[in-house]
């Protein structure tokens, strides 16, 4: 299965039957997508799929196919290595404190300033609704977006 990921032709052998957080996670080793609930409901798996918030543990590996993948790993500039804006936006608003929850809010706030580069906050909060953090770090995470977008 051929398929583009963060950035680069990527090829897999018999991996279409893995869930996609599965083949990026085990077979391809990039654990910035996190394993939470494994049924679509916490966020922390979140990859960019053409570009939009995709819950990887609930999609078939087969469905990217021919398609763009981007995990947190591909965020920051390939030549510079400078954080994505949203990555360094979460450094500077200190939008973390356990931090699992941390991928799927970043790749989520990614997608979002991808369609809208200055959100409200009402438009944070709604992007990332279907986000958990346990931590109730809420507030914080909100105010690192709107950092990001800054
Ligand atoms: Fe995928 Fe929770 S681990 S949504």
């Amino acid at each position: 299965m051929d398929f583009t990921l963060n950035g680069q032709d990527s090829s897999v052998t018999d991996g279409e039957r893995l869930s996609l957080l599965d083949l990026l996670r085990d077979r391809i080793g990039l654990n910035g997508p996190k394993y939470g609930c494994g049924l679509g409901q916490c966020g922390a798996c979140t990859v960019l799929v053409d570009g939009a918030p995709a819950r990887a543990c609930v999609m078939r590996a087969a469905r990217v196919k021919g398609r763009s993948v981007t995990t947190l790993e591909g965020l920051a500039d390939p030549v510079t290595g400078d954080l994505h804006p949203v990555q360094q936006g979460f450094i500077d608003g200190q939008g973390a404190q356990c931090g699992y929850c941390l991928n799927g809010m970043i790749m989520t706030a990614v997608a979002l300033l991808d369609r809208n580069p200055d959100p409200s906050d009402d438009q944070i909060r709604q992007a990332l609704r279907d986000n958990l953090c346990r931590c109730g770090t809420h507030q914080d995470i909100v105010a690192s977006v709107r950092q990001a977008a800054a």
